[in-house]
C-alpha cells in the first residue's frame, strides 16, 4: 500500500534530520514506548477538545473518530511491545508538544485556532517520521508504520480543515509562527531520544 504524503512534506518546515533516524535505530525500545505514549496523548488531546467545544459538531465528529483511531494505534503498539517482551515503563515527555504550545494564544477564538494548527503539525511530523523510518525497520514494524501513514495523514488534514473552518482570521501567519517553532524543535539538539525529539546532544 503506498500513500502519497507529498502534501505533508510540503507543509512541514524541514525534514527529520538523519541523526534522529540513526538515534531511533539505536533506541528501539524507547521508540516503541514513546510511540505508545504519543498515541495515548493524541487520543487524550482529541477528547479534551470534545469536552471543551461542545458547540462545534464537525469538531466533535472528527475528534471522536480520531480518538478512536489513536486508541486503536495504541493497542497495536502495545501488542507489538508484548510480543517483543518490551515492558511499558514511564518515559518523560518529549519537549516537542509543550514547546509548540508555548506559542499558543490563550484567549478564544484564537486559542482553538492555535491548538488545531499545532495538532496538524504534530500529525504531519508523526506521519513524516513513520514514512522515513519504516523502510529501515524489520518487516513487522515496517508494515505497521506504513499502515499508519493513511490515518495520520488524514488526521493532519482534519486538524487543518477544522482550523480553517473555525478561525475568524487568516490562519497563514499563525501557521508560519508554529512552523518556525517546529523547525527549531526538530533541528536543535535534545537531551533524550523520543519519537518527536531533535538530534541527540553528543
Ligand atoms: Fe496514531
Ligand atoms: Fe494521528
Amino acid at each position: 500500500m503506498s500513500v502519497d504524503i507529498s502534501e505533508i512534506l510540503a507543509f512541514l518546515p524541514c525534514e527529520t534530520p538523519q541523526s534522529w533516524v540513526d538515534a531511533a535505530l539505536m533506541h528501539p525500545e524507547e521508540m516503541l514506548i514513546d510511540h505508545a505514549n504519543c498515541e495515548k496523548k493524541a487520543a487524550g488531546t482529541a477528547l479534551n477538545l470534545m469536552f471543551r467545544y461542545v458547540d462545534k459538531p464537525d469538531l466533535l465528529t472528527k475528534m471522536s473518530k480520531l480518538a478512536r483511531e489513536e486508541l486503536r494505534h495504541f493497542e497495536q503498539v502495545m501488542a507489538i511491545m508484548k510480543k517483543r517482551g518490551v515492558a511499558y515503563r514511564h518515559l518523560s515527555s518529549a519537549r516537542y508538544a509543550n514547546g509548540l504550545r508555548t506559542e499558543a494564544r490563550t484567549s478564544e477564538p484564537h486559542k482553538l485556532t492555535d491548538i488545531l494548527i499545532i495538532g496538524a503539525l504534530i500529525e504531519a511530523r508523526s506521519c513524516e517520521r513513520f514514512a522515513r523510518i519504516a523502510p529501515l525497520l524489520d518487516s513487522e514494524l515496517s508494515a505497521f508504520y506504513t499502515s499508519l501513514l493513511k490515518s495520520e495523514s488524514r488526521h493532519f488534514k482534519d486538524y487543518l480543515s477544522l482550523a480553517k473552518q473555525y478561525a475568524n482570521e487568516d490562519i497563514a501567519p499563525r501557521i508560519d509562527v508554529f512552523k518556525q517553532q517546529e523547525q527549531l524543535l526538530i533541528e536543535s539538539e535534545d537531551e533524550v531520544f523520543r519519537f518527536h525529539s531533535g538530534p541527540l546532544a553528543a
